[in-house]
């Protein structure tokens, strides 16, 4: 069953860490095993360059090769690879958040000299509440960093996940001798900016290696090895597809130390495509029929032709370009002609596409985030994509009250898209926008000017926690403007409170009204 084959190959996943946690450099070194670029450097001023609008863009234009900036794919081994990037730094949005329901596992990694940072535990919680398999890299082992123990310890209560480590540092920084392999069992040696070796559990008696095994630093650690195995949790690969056990790997991106086994064991053990969830019941990855859905909207990845792409994941089926499919939100039929894969050489036209594989399709302005496309009459929707709560909040209004019509035109389609949210004030009927990021207003100002021509005035509310209210609790006199009364599109009701003192005095006055955050997440 060609499908089925098709599919088992597929390794859909994208890296999460907080910002200079390793995941440029990390991602580069992945791309060698790909072969999709020969050799590795470090990627230099990246942190020049306003638009810088994804780390990949930025190994683009160090390296003077292609990578598109949202998504790689190639062989490796049997497998074919799918890397989503996860916007960060600046352009952090609501999009890093929504590639999470496009893949099928992650690669968390963590500084071994910070432990775990905000953005991480952002992106975690996400991970954790959708059930996805996280694969944990601590990075950095070449430098002066936190205890191994500490470290697991922190994971393991911050995020609330079993651990598991796959290997075992000896020592770090200056005395970083290289790490224990439980998996393979081998001790894989550190040799500086030498490729490393491998020795054999088995083959470290070999005097041939007494300047390493006398090392006290190794002894040591060997200690801490069998106390691991006696003490340590049980490693479990049903508990890691469940999300509930994270396989945790020690190494340096950079040197590059570790990376070769930890990419070796996390292709063959993350999981392939699996069923989704749909309005008519769980929809398998080997079904006949073609389906997927969309979880991304750019705009102008061509500025000289102002074309939208959709970014489409391939849920089943078989995808074949030219094809016929129908948008199952209006049942319009539609002919794929126009499509391509992301991959590191070039835009290439793809012919083929299975579960896992992640698509561009040209938009000409008819689809949505979260709109499903289905082959044939199967008519089914798949789950509505989360919302993420947006943290910064700005009233917009048009700086020319003749411009109205287009002011509101380019809201809708900009709201659209899914990088920013509309809210409408309740007393004053203001526009008011919801972002998760400041990076989106840039966007969108210039957006407004540039595509609507339309110039905005952005007034800033600062960070504010929203909170949704039922109908008929609503009384407009509670609400003052630490705590402003809105509408989200939907019609509901929610107050901005301006930090957590305006809610808790909002909750101690008001008991009988409850608030319901959400976003929750656990
Ligand atoms: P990011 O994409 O997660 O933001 O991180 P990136 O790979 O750009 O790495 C951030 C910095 O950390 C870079 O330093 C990079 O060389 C360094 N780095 C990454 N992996 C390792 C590692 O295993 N060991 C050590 N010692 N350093 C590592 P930089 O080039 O100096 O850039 P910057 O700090 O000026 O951004």
């Amino acid at each position: 069953m060609k499908i089925n084959e098709e599919v088992q190959k597929r390794k859909t996943f994208a890296i999460i860490s907080h910002p200079d946690a390793g995941k440029t450099t990390l991602t580069e070194k992945l791309l060698v095993f790909g072969n999709l670029i020969r050799s590795a450097g470090t990627v230099k001023g990246k942190k020049s360059g306003k638009f810088a609008t994804s780390d990949w863009m930025e190994i683009e234009k160090q390296r003077g090769i292609s990578v598109t900036s949202s998504v790689m794919n190639f062989p490796y081994k049997d497998y074919q690879v799918n890397i989503l990037d996860t916007p960060g730094h600046e352009d952090f949005s609501e999009d890093t958040y929504r590639t999470l329901t496009a893949v099928d596992s992650v690669v968390m990694i963590i500084d071994a000299t910070k432990g775990i940072e905000a953005q991480t535990l952002k992106l975690f919680k996400v991970c954790r509440m959708r059930g996805i398999p996280i694969f944990t890299f601590i990075n950095k082992l070449d430098r002066e960093g936190r205890e191994p123990l500490e470290l697991l310890e922190e994971i393991e209560q911050v995020l609330d996940i079993e651990t598991y480590p796959m290997n075992w540092p000896a020592g770090m920084g200056k005395r970083f001798l290289g790490i224990f392999d439980r998996h393979n069992e081998q001790f894989v040696r550190f040799n500086g900016n030498e490729e490393e070796t491998y020795i054999p559990y088995s083959e470290l008696d070999d005097p041939a290696y007494a300047d390493l095994t006398g090392q006290s630093t190794f002894e040591d650690t060997k200690g801490e090895l069998e106390l691991l195995e006696e003490a340590g949790d049980q490693f479990s690969l049903d508990r890691v597809l469940a999300g509930e056990q994270t396989p945790v790997f020690f190494g340096s991106a950079l040197a590059p130390f570790g990376v070769q086994t930890f990419f070796d064991t996390f292709v063959s053990m993350a999981p392939a495509p699996g069923g989704r969830r749909t309005t008519e019941g769980v929809v398998s990855p080997d079904k006949e029929e073609f389906s997927g859905f969309i979880f991304k909207i750019q705009a102008n990845m061509n500025p000289a032709h102002r074309d939208r792409i959709a970014f489409l994941r391939v849920c089943s089926g078989k995808f074949e370009r030219g094809m016929s499919v129908q948008l199952a939100r209006s049942a319009k039929p539609i002919k794929l002609s126009q499509s391509q894969q992301f991959v590191a050489s070039s835009r290439d036209t793809v012919e083929e596409a299975f579960a896992g594989d992640i698509i561009g399709i040209y938009d000409p302005n008819i689809y949505r985030i979260g709109d499903t496309l289905v082959e044939g009459k199967a008519n089914f929707e798949f789950d509505e994509l989360p919302q993420f709560p947006p943290e910064v909040f700005k009233k917009v209004s048009a700086k020319n009250v003749m411009k109205a019509k287009q002011f509101r035109k380019g809201i809708e389609q900009l709201v659209q898209e899914g990088a920013i949210q509309l809210f409408r004030g309740k007393r004053d009927d203001s526009f008011i926008l919801g972002a998760v990021g400041e990076l989106q207003y840039e966007v969108f100002e210039y957006r407004m000017k540039n595509e609507y021509n339309v110039e905005v005035v952005l007034e800033s509310m600062g960070e504010r926690i929203p909170r949704w209210l039922k109908a008929e609790q609503v009384d407009e006199r509670l609400f003052d403007e630490r705590s402003l009364l809105a509408q989200d599109r939907e019609g509901e009701y929610l107050a901005l409170f301006k930090n957590d003192f305006a809610l808790r005095w909002f909750t101690d006055k008001n008991p009988k009204v409850d608030l319901i955050d959400l976003f929750e997440v656990n």
